[in-house]
């Protein structure tokens, strides 16, 4: 018998906003031509409640001159004016990238935290070099032996992760979802698909488990793609060793009002500590992680008006869900 230790299901449609918030990176200012703020969002707000609303008291006096210069170049150009400024919070880190420009006399700043930036397209990079170089390699092997037949599965599949990692990206520029009516059960054949084939080539066991259904839900099928695309990836990750019991299996189950989607893994499982951060936008526990794969699952599912929801058991496994209710019928 498996006991759950610890199950929770977070991020209801309300919270999605407070959700995108704590992820984007975009601290943006309108301040009026002698520094004075007069507006801001939130990632601003937490700068303004520490240092005022003067924008020049966010820096210390060793880069005050340089903000001084930069929003006098503002008001003298007709473009966008970029910079690289040092606020009192990050004077030791890379900065803040701002961009610059007047608007009905008021001037507009956007900026990034560069170093949120440089992780993360460092990450990408990363992410994006390791299928290249194995697609590379297995199209040399496979020009060498003349086994293209061989090799084809690695090749697409790698093709499809980098498919997967540009389209994380994409969605946290925040891409609109466009949903069509779908059977869960068809959905789930799809599924079946995708899974089975990535599991044959990463030598995983794969199951499932499928109820059926009349009823329909809204769906977004790339997206909800990525999503057991993103959770797979992070049960492939979770598997300590290459062995014959490393085993997947995605149940497909009618619930009340809705259709629950779960994938399932009998790797490590998580602890307490790690369940508890994982709402939380790039928290990561992998030292080339990016944290952005259970919080992009999450939006995903919000948007789909779906509830998501993880339960683990340390050396048991882990059980990654996510509940899209049915369209009602008219
Ligand atoms: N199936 C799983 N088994 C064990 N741990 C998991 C599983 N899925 C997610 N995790 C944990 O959740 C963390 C966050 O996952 P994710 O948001 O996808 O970011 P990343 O995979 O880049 O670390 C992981 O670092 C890992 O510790
Ligand atoms: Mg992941």
């Amino acid at each position: 018998m498996i006991t759950i230790i610890y199950r929770e299901s977070f991020l209801t449609v309300t919270e999605k906003e407070q959700f995108e918030e704590q992820l984007s990176m975009e601290i943006r200012f309108c301040i009026d031509p002698s520094g004075h703020i007069l507006e801001c969002n939130k990632k601003g707000q937490a700068l303004v409640e520490q240092f005022g609303h003067d924008f020049l008291k966010f820096f210390s006096d060793l880069y005050v001159d340089e903000a001084q210069n930069f929003l006098n170049a503002i008001k003298e150009s007709d473009d966008i004016v970029t910079a690289l400024l040092h606020d009192q919070l990050n004077e030791l880190g890379l900065g803040t990238l701002y961009n610059g420009f007047t608007k009905n006399g008021q001037i507009i700043l956007v900026g990034f935290c560069t170093q949120t930036l440089a992780r993360l397209t460092g990450e990408f990079v990363h992410e994006l070099r390791n299928p290249l170089t194995i697609i590379k390699g297995f199209l040399q092997l496979s020009n060498y032996t003349k086994e293209y037949e061989k090799y084809h599965p690695v090749i697409l599949s790698e093709i499809e992760r980098m498919h997967t990692i540009l389209d994380n990206f994409l969605t946290m520029s925040l891409r609109k979802c466009t949903y069509k009516k779908m059977n869960p059960h068809e959905l789930c054949k799809q599924l079946v698909a995708l899974l089975s084939a990535e599991c044959t080539v990463n030598h995983v066991a794969f199951d499932y488990d499928i109820a059926y259904t009349e009823n329909h839900c809204n769906v977004d099928l790339d997206r909800v793609k990525q999503v057991v695309i993103n959770l797979l990836r992070n049960a492939m990750e979770a598997f300590e060793a290459k062995n014959n019991g490393n085993k997947i299996v995605l149940r497909g189950s009618v619930e009340d009002r809705g259709y629950r989607f779960s994938l399932i893994d009998n790797g490590p499982g998580m602890d307490r500590e790690v369940l508890k951060h994982l709402g939380q936008p790039l928290y990561t526990t992998k030292s080339k992680g990016t944290g952005i794969g259970i919080s992009l699952c999450k939006k995903i599912i919000a948007e789909h008006r779906g509830t998501f929801c993880v339960s683990s058991v340390p050396r048991k496994g882990t059980t990654v869900s996510f509940y899209l209710p049915f369209v009602s019928p008219v």
